[in-house]
This record gives structure tokens, sequence and C-alpha cells, in this order.
């Protein structure tokens, strides 16, 4: 099927595309896991990412071990990811050149969260909660080389392509569980939510990646909030709110459930604390709220200073190609854009 974009009217969607960052072992992927099964139990699409270094969201999502294991690595499969978003791209010469910030333009295929297309057959799989089903993606294991590089090879490489082709359906939602490491400030990642919700227990450790990541994010328009976890009374909320003032959303005790969990018997979801479950629907509407702070142009525009930024760094040199003629100066993405056959 060859897709074009065709500008049709704009229609009112409502798509988040959301990030759970933090320190390792605050809570990120049990959080992430709980927010999509409670989007889940809306009956929302959701595509579920686990982009972490640490790849837990599929058990935390209650697949068995094995199972999780043999999910299919994204970034084993970037040559199909590419082929497929690149379609008819005349910018982009080939799959080689096509690097993680390589943005769309005319001729490119995008995609739809609540879709069947190839990038899904070969990277999502069906994970069936309590009240739906949600795609899971997984980026597959992070070895020692890929920590810290802005390269190639970045396992977070195939996420971005994803997340820069994504256009919007209604009331649909993906959920990346992510590391706040310093690859996603490279290559752009970070900015590719309409929300970031950073996990901190009340701890100094807990609050310093908060200030890491605010630092970063300050000239990029991005919506940060802290949402406490493993926070244990009046005295941790204070200190949270003393450290982050407002970006404080919600926090989050410690969950009966998700010991449960952990420990293999995991509880029908609507067993779930009644605070989680409020903290989980504060988590929703701070989220849903964003959308009237969507700007595609700013959107586009970010995507193709990080391409420039890569390609001048690293793409230019490793491809062989100047990379910076891939950009479509009249393209912008956004909800008015549809693929037609
Ligand atoms: N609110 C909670 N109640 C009970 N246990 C929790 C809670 N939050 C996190 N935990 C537990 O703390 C541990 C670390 O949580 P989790 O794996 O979600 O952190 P993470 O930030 O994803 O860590 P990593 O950096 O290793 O990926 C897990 O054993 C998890 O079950
Ligand atoms: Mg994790």
């Amino acid at each position: 099927m060859t897709l074009t974009l065709r500008a049709i009217e704009r229609l009112r969607l409502v798509n988040m595309k959301i990030a759970f960052v933090g320190k390792g072992g605050s809570g990120k992927t049990t959080l992430s896991s709980l927010f999509i099964r409670h989007l889940a139990a809306t009956g929302a699409p959701v595509v579920a990412i686990d982009a972490d270094i640490n790849q837990h969201l599929g058990a935390a999502l209650g697949l068995e071990e094995a199972t999780a294991a043999a999910l299919p690595a994204m970034g084993e499969r970037l040559p199909v990811i590419k082929d497929y978003l690149r379609g008819s791209n005349q910018r982009i010469a080939s799959v080689e050149t096509m690097i993680k910030t390589t943005p769309p333009g005319e001729g490119s295929r995008l995609l739809r969260l609540n879709e069947n297309n190839p990038v899904y057959d070969a990277c999502a799989r069906p994970v069936e909660l309590d009240g739906g089903t949600v795609r899971l993606m997984v980026t597959g294991p992070f070895t020692e080389a890929d920590l810290g590089v802005a390269c190639y090879h970045s396992k977070t490489g195939a996420v971005e392509l994803c997340l820069n082709h994504l256009v919007d359906g209604r009331s649909e939602y993906a959920v990346v569980d992510m590391t706040a490491g310093s690859d996603s400030f490279a290559s752009g990642l970070f900015t590719r939510f309409d929300i970031t919700f950073l996990v901190a227990e009340p701890t100094r450790k807990g609050v310093s990646v908060y200030r890491q990541y605010k630092e970063y994010a300050r000239d990029f328009g991005v919506v940060l909030k802290v949402v406490g976890n493993k926070v244990q009374g009046q005295d941790d909320i204070d200190f949270l709110r003393a450290e982050v003032g407002d970006d404080l959303l919600v926090t989050v005790g410690h969950s009966d459930w998700v010991r449960a969990m952990e420990k293999g018997r995991p509880p029908r979801f609507e067993l779930l604390e009644d605070s989680n479950r409020r903290a989980l629907r504060t988590l929703q509407t701070a989220a849903d709220a964003t959308y009237e702070l969507r700007d595609w142009e700013r959107y586009t525009h970010q995507m193709v200073h990080f391409h420039l930024k890569n390609a001048g760094s690293w793409g230019n040199a490793k491809t062989g190609a100047d990379l910076a003629a891939q950009v479509d100066p009249g393209f912008v993405l956004g909800e008015g854009l549809v693929a037609t056959a």
C-alpha cells in the first residue's frame, strides 16, 4: 500500500504521549504499569513501550518471565521500522541513511496507535489486562555499549523514530517507561511527550534527578510533573513539596497490591487501593489537560532541531550523506494529516 499525506480539516483528537522517568529503582516501571492498567480499564487504546535500561515492563504487566524475554526487540528491528516509515519519501535516499532523528516528510508513512501496520506486526505484542488489551513494544535489553552513546545503534532510537511518525487518534495513549539518561537528552527523545512524569522517592537523590531533568527541559517546553513514590507520611510530602514546589502532582504510598503482584499473585486490578486509583486518575487528568498546549509546529521544529544536531555531530560522518537534506521544509506533523491509500 502506498500512502501519501493529505491535509484535511483539523479534527479534535486526544492522543497523549506520556513518559515515566526517574532515578533507578524509583518506581518508573511500577507506576507506568499501573497507569497502563488504569487506561486499559477505561477502554482506551494503549501502546506501552519499555525503553528502560532494565526491561521489566512486560513482567509488571503480568507476563511470565519467559514470555517477556521472548518479546521482539525494537532495537533489532530497526531496518523494518525504517523501511516502513520511509515510505516513498524522496528526501531519504535509503534505509541506511535514515537515522533515529530523521523526520517525516512528504511520502513518509505515519503511525496511528489504533491500527495494524508492519511496525506493530514486527515489534508489538498484545498483552491482556483486566478490562482491556494493550500493545506492548520493548527496545530490548541495553548493553554496556548502549549507555551514554548518542549514536546510530542506540536502543531508544527506534522509539524516537516511532514517536516522530506518530499521529493521533481519539483518546489514545502511548506510555513509555524510560530512563532519564543522556541518550534521550542528546537525541531529543525527552521532548517527544505531551507530559513527562518524573517518579521521585522523597530523597535527595530522587529530587536531584528531577533538577537535572528540569534543567535540560527548560528550553523545550517540556511539561514535567513529579509523582512522589514510596511516600510514607506528611513529612515525605512536605519534603517533596519543598524541593519541587508546584511540580509535585501527586504522591503514591506503599501499595500492598503491588507487593502481591511482586510475589506472583496479582490481584484483580479493581482491588488496587482507593488512594492509588485516585492517583492514577490524577495522572490521566493531568495528561489530558496538556492537550490544550499542543503545538505541532513546535513539535516538528524540535524534531528538525535535534536532527540537524545529530547530523552534525555524528550522523553525516556515519552515513556519508548530508542528512540536513532530509528535512522537508514544508512539512508539519499534525492531527490534520491523514494517510490515504
Ligand atoms: N508504590 C509502591 N508500592 C510497593 N512497592 C513498590 C512501589 N513502587 C515501587 N515498588 C517496588 O520497588 C521496586 C522498584 O520499582 P520499579 O522496578 O518500578 O522501579 P524502576 O524505577 O522501574 O527501577 P529500574 O530503574 O530498575 O527500572 C520494585 O520491587 C517495585 O515493586
Ligand atoms: Mg524499571
